[in-house]
């Protein structure tokens, strides 16, 4: 395959990385220092890897990060692990300059899924396959691989957790006999993401049936994907738009029940915006049941604390091996395994795909599936921070 070419520059394209990884301080985090365990005599010998993650204001790109360059250096590859703080020239800028320096593969979760289109020109060009990273990169023929997780199905356990924590489903999302009506709000993801239209049909999706039957209302009117939007996943901006809604919808008689937020950060600017209103400290004291995702260790302490009601567990270990392992078998010269080959068109072609199941955290599971895991540690969940 079309890697067999490069791996005769390797070892020069190698050793320059290097030196440029070296000279490259900017980029937050940027982990220069760990790129010379590519010349270990492990298996990756020379070769190395550019690893382009999206922000570092975000503990669980941070984690994501970490777990994929370790999982690389294991494998004995260099790793250039960048962080852009969520600014899109600063992820093309790193990019850039990971093919210029001469790496062997490059692993991207791009903040702007339509804006590398040239930087995956420039990758194919020097023969760089290009694995997309949690989020799927659009508009590009030179996307060869996706790692992430079922997203639909995130969107489906996110509404699911939402409609448990008003009783009108089981956990498994069999409707009991309650039958509302309960007033929800929708929170969407940022609307360069893939992933959050994945997410909001899959939630949609569910939470339909209950909105057509009148268990469930929506009072502010705002159920298009498009208000709902949150650019960049920012939580302050979460914040102010719940806190807009309490002003346009809920500084009267209307009761608020629950609010669907598609990922932590949110969640936490969604929750601070309600307790600053007034509805509560806790669920049991009036807060509505807000959703989240991605065990943010700050928001499993809230659900600990019975704040937040859920968040959907992605264990960013496994996606982090899954990414090193498509890697490591484009760098072999093969094609790494799929498990879908359908689901996700970026636009010129559906890319192979491999994705990981999730699992939904309430107060009652945190120890089993974080803890047990060894996720985060009970020490961890306690203080609502990483150590
Ligand atoms: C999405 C990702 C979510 C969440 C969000 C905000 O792309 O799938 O798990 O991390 O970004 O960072």
């Amino acid at each position: 395959m079309r890697l067999g070419k490069k791996m005769g520059v390797v070892a020069a394209g190698a050793a320059l990385a290097l030196t440029l990884t070296a000279c490259a301080g900017e980029g937050a985090g940027s982990d220069s220092g760990s790129s010379d365990s590519g010349d270990s005599t492990a298996e990756g010998g020379d070769l190395s890897v550019g690893v382009a993650m999206p922000t570092e204001t975000s503990e669980r790109w941070i984690a994501d990060g970490n777990a994929v360059q370790s999982g690389l250096e294991e494998a004995g590859y260099g790793v250039d692990l960048q962080f852009a703080g969520d600014d899109i020239p600063t992820q093309t800028q790193q990019i850039d300059a990971m093919i210029t320096g001469g790496v062997d593969a490059l692993i991207i979760a791009a903040i702007d899924g339509t804006a590398l289109t040239s930087q995956l020109e420039a990758a194919a060009a020097a023969d760089i396959p290009v694995v997309s990273y949690d989020r799927l990169i659009n508009g590009s023929e030179h996307v060869d691989f996706y790692v992430s997780f079922d997203n639909y199905k995130v969107g489906v356990a996110q509404a699911t957790a939402l409609l448990y924590g008003l009783g009108l489903t089981d956990q498994d999302g069999n409707p009991t006999d309650e039958e509302g009506p309960f007033n929800v709000e929708l929170f969407a993801g940022s609307p360069d993401d893939n992933n959050a239209t994945f997410f909001w049909n899959g939630a949609m999706d569910t939470l339909q049936p209950f909105l057509d039957s009148g268990a469930l209302e929506v009072p502010s009117g705002q159920t298009e994907f498009d208000q709902a939007a949150i650019l960049r996943w920012q939580q302050e901006t979460a914040q102010k738009r719940m806190e807009d809604l309490i002003t346009s919808t809920y500084s009267g008689d209307t009761e608020l029940h629950g609010v669907l937020s598609p990922y932590d950060g949110l969640s936490r600017g969604i929750i601070t915006a309600l307790k600053g209103a007034g509805f509560g400290d806790t669920i049991e004291d009036g807060l509505p049941v807000v959703t989240g995702q991605d065990a943010e260790i700050a928001s499993v302490k809230l659900i600990q604390d019975g704040v937040q009601q859920s968040t959907i567990f992605k264990d960013t270990r496994k996606l982090a091996d899954q990414a090193v392992v498509a890697t490591e078998a484009f760098l072999a010269g093969e094609e790494p395994e799929a498990n879908d080959t359908e689901t996700y068109d970026n636009g010129v072609k559906v890319v192979p795909s491999y994705l990981l199941e999730v699992d939904t955290v309430y107060a009652d599971n945190i120890t089993e599936l974080l803890v047990d895991s060894g996720y985060w540690t009970q020490d961890e969940i306690d203080a609502g921070q990483a150590e």
